[in-house]
């Protein structure tokens, strides 16, 4: 693999990484302003650094395809002006730069072990380590939850996504050995230990393979769609509106919304579900809410596809103790939480259903929490 000295002819300052995110229940609800409960992934994106003092930008990625850097000045940087994969850390230079911090140039190497295109957040791990990575090398003294707001604006304005801010949190945010809960209202977070292993659980995740692309516009229409209904409600965000008060919602609203609405008040009420379980320390019932919380988003909100649910299934029906597709949705991963000593077989029947539909194979590994972005050890080359 190309070093960052091989590029740049120099050492790093340092070495930044940050995770993918797998969100155990809580989905489309932080852009309605609710709560949600990632992990951290132990996959990290990983960015070596150096700071520049001129406005030269150069961007370089094990995965980018290219054996030469990027290059790029920073005072040019304009919303839309970088596609791919650069456009993502240009970003966060931009954004930075937009919130009044004029941050100069510098080198970056990238490399990553977070699946891209699978619903585990790899654009979030990447604009996280290089916000963390920018915030030490300019002593910007951003905050971890700072820095996630400056993350998300950067992918809403300058890459064109309307993400909300859950993965970006939580790769910023994620503690080992713990969810996140986290109120997408107002960033309060509290660390809630999921202690899988003395559980004698595993958190089985399944990349579909099916390329999920939030660009593709379906999750910017459904946003509006749940700003609509809000709207049409008299609410600030449907995270206002009360489990009991549901019924009577649904009486004012179009058929074409009601269903976006229900999905978004039932997932709210499933997330409280999980905190209290995981709080008592009982992780098996929180299988039947992660198969509660996939029917909602197949039935209601209709951001699963076949595949998805064909692994939601096929795990279930193997003695998974239940599962869901997690992300944003139209294909990406499926988490499936199971006995560790069914881990393995669990995985062979979902690769085994997806073999008989003549699917390309799912890709299975199983995830601890782990740790969010942080400076790591810079090693040699
Ligand atoms: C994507 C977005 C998040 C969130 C999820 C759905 O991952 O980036 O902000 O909306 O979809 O829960």
């Amino acid at each position: 693999m190309t070093s960052f000295h091989t590029l740049y002819d120099a050492a790093p300052d340092g070495t930044w990484a940050a995770p993918g995110r797998v969100n155990l229940i809580g989905e489309h609800t932080d852009y309605n302003d609710g709560f949600v409960l990632p992990i951290a992934l132990p996959h990290t994106t990983v960015v070596q650094a150096r700071r520049r003092e001129d406005q030269v930008l150069r961007l370089f990625s094990s995965k980018g395809g290219d054996d030469a850097p990027v290059v790029l000045r920073v005072d040019e940087l304009a919303p839309g002006s970088v596609k791919g994969w650069a456009g993502y850390p240009a970003a966060v230079v931009w954004a930075l730069r937009e919130a009044g911090h004029p941050v100069s140039g510098a080198d970056l190497h990238i490399d990553s072990t977070v699946p891209t295109g699978a619903g585990l957040s790899s654009s979030a791990a990447l604009e996280c380590a290089v916000a963390a990575a920018y915030n030490d090398l300019h002593g910007l003294g951003l905050t971890p939850a700072e820095l996630a707001l400056t993350a998300q604006r950067a992918e809403n304005r300058f890459v064109g996504v309307p993400c909300g801010i859950m993965d970006q949190m939580a790769s910023m945010c994620c503690r080992e050995g713990h969810a996140l809960l986290l109120d997408s209202r107002d960033l309060t977070m509290r660390q809630v230990p999921f202690d899988l292993g003395r559980a004698g659980l595993s958190l089985l995740v399944a990349d579909t393979r099916v390329k999920h692309d939030l660009a593709d516009g379906a999750y910017a229409r459904l946003r509006a769609g749940c700003e609509e209904a809000a709207a049409a409600l008299g609410l600030p965000a449907l995270r206002e509106l009360a489990p009991a008060r549901l019924p009577e919602a649904l009486d004012r609203l179009p058929d074409r919304l009601r269903p976006l609405v229900r999905h978004v008040v039932t997932e709210q009420t499933r997330v409280e579900q999980a905190v209290a379980l995981l709080e008592t320390g009982d992780l098996d019932g929180l299988g039947p809410i992660l198969t509660a919380g996939h029917a909602s988003l197949r039935d209601d909100f209709g951001t699963s596809c076949p595949e998805t649910d064909l692994a939601v299934e096929a795990a279930v029906a193997a003695g998974a103790l239940g599962a869901r597709m997690t992300g944003g949705g139209f294909g990406g991963s499926v988490i499936a939480l199971v006995r560790t000593e069914a881990a393995e077989t669990v995985a062979a029947a979902v690769g085994q259903a997806f073999a008989r539909a003549g699917y390309t194979l799912p890709r299975t590994f199983t995830a601890l929490p782990s740790p969010g972005a942080h400076r790591a050890p810079t090693t040699a080359g």
